[in-house]
């Protein structure tokens, strides 16, 4: 007897073939990982990537175009007139604004979930219902649509709560509040309209333990999971100040073993996946689980419908050549047939470069000297950067570049990724000396 299921699988026995045009959108870090780890795959021609940035204006086997990654009648007739076979959509807002859908329709196979599953990120609540519907480890949590509604339910539990703002806030929507009126504060920013349109939140209850980021790369059936990695988020050594979009990370965290992963994958990814079939969503993308080690297990701390940035550009040295065949087969709902994704046995170390005044206001415009040449085992991502005309390259960010590394061991891997940077100059450079401290000897 064919069961559905049988039937469903039939035609994709066969693997896609590898893409041979890939177009990458955004122009951060992140992306310029994605490019690199895309152009050094197996089977890929050529790599296109819009808007980038002025790491990627330089790299091998890429184009740079100038088109915003909002701009979706340009990229939809830049897959047209390239013939791409695979778009991979780095960054969050074109993923929330529909570019997977609009891309899709057209024909085109994109690694990057359509607006239905990009909800996962770009709404608290939505991602926390469904959290509670599955039975998803996660903080306890209260949703507001008003002020007075989030006011009265802090006042009801009396004790300062998390406060996450609903919308995409560029990682800058959450509050861990050390006291009450430090959450009312927060509440009060929201719904003045800071972060734009009509506000809504979540208030959780606070966990407490290490985080770790897990990334799974899903075809809408299955997934395929990377290495955990570890970002460092505040801009201090040792861990103290203001959040930033990450300072530096490293991969894969020891603090997840083999076992702890697929633990994480029992309880967290599967049950995900699961719930978001069961709303009739097809996730072809990366699954970024946010997680605090609890005493009592892993807890999701966030959800993110992309690759982390750094914890990307860590783990994409650490890439075998499948890494275009895996994305194109989970683009194509056919990671059944994908050639296993080789994964190197190796440490790998990410320290951010960031500008003058990083997280806050920044310096722009400095030019940048480098003599880092990228290579097996060092790596200089631009992250925000720009060319000139004359193709000096200048600051145009927070964060500014990502130094990478690899080695047998953590401790050799940072060593390699801070001799790195001595190479590289722009005025104001600040980086985070204690990146890895948790997996360093010294
Ligand atoms: P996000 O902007 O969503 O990445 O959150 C920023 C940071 O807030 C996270 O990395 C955590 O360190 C912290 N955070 C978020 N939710 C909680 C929670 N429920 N308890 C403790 N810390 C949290
Ligand atoms: N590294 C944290 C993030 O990408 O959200």
């Amino acid at each position: 007897m064919i069961t559905e299921r049988t039937t469903r699988l039939l035609p994709s026995m066969t693997a896609p073939a590898a893409p041979q045009h890939v177009l990458v959108v955004g122009g951060g870090g992140r992306e310029n990982a994605l490019a690199w780890a895309l152009a050094r795959s197996a089977g890929v021609k050529q790599v296109w990537v819009a808007p980038g940035n002025g790491g990627t204006a330089e790299l091998e086997g890429c184009i740079q175009l100038a088109i915003s990654e909002g701009d979706q009648d340009a990229l939809l007739k830049t897959c047209q007139d390239e013939t791409i076979d695979l778009v991979v959509v780095g960054p969050e807002a074109p993923l929330a604004a529909g570019l997977g859908d609009r891309l899709r329709q057209a024909g085109f196979a994109v690694f990057g979930p359509g607006a239905d599953g990009a909800q996962l990120e770009a709404s608290k609540q939505w991602a926390k219902a469904l959290m509670v519907e599955a039975g998803i480890p996660t903080a306890g949590y209260w949703k507001a649509n008003s002020k007075e509604e989030a006011l009265r339910a802090l006042d009801a539990q009396g004790k300062p709560l998390v406060v996450k703002a609903d919308g995409l806030a560029a990682g800058k929507g959450v509050t861990v509040a050390e006291s009450v009126d430090e959450a009312r504060a927060a509440i009060e920013e929201i719904f003045a309209g800071r972060f734009g349109g009509e506000a809504s939140l979540v208030l959780e209850e606070r966990t407490h333990g290490p985080e770790v980021s897990v990334f799974a790369l899903s075809d809408g059936e299955r997934m395929v999971l990377l290495p955990p990695a570890q970002d460092h988020k505040r801009i201090g050594e040792g861990d103290v100040g203001p959040n930033t979009g990450g300072m530096g990370a490293y991969a894969p965290a020891p603090l997840l073993d083999q076992a702890g992963l697929e633990e994480v994958k029992r309880l967290v990814l599967d049950p995900t996946l699961a719930a978001l079939q069961a709303r009739g969503i097809s996730y072809r993308g990366v699954i970024y689980a946010g997680l605090m080690l609890t005493e009592t297990g892993p807890s999701v701390i966030e959800f993110n419908c992309r690759f982390g940035d750094p914890e990307c550009e860590t783990l994409m040295p650490l890439m075998g050549p499948e890494f275009a065949a895996v994305l194109m087969a989970c683009a194509t709902g056919q990671l059944e047939t994908a050639p296993s994704l080789t994964i190197h046995d190796q440490c790998s170390a990410c320290v951010i470069a960031a500008a003058q005044g990083y997280p806050g206001e920044i310096r722009k415009g400095d030019p940048i000297s480098s003599s880092v040449e990228n290579g097996a085992d060092l790596q200089l991502f631009h992250a925000g950067t720009r060319r000139d005309e004359a193709g000096v390259c200048h600051t145009n960010g927070g964060r500014v570049l990502a130094m990478v590394a690899q080695a047998s061991d953590f401790d050799a891997a940072f060593a390699k990724a801070y001799e790195g940077l001595q190479q590289v100059h722009f005025e104001g450079m600040t980086y985070r000396r204690d990146i890895g401290h948790q997996v360093r000897s010294h």
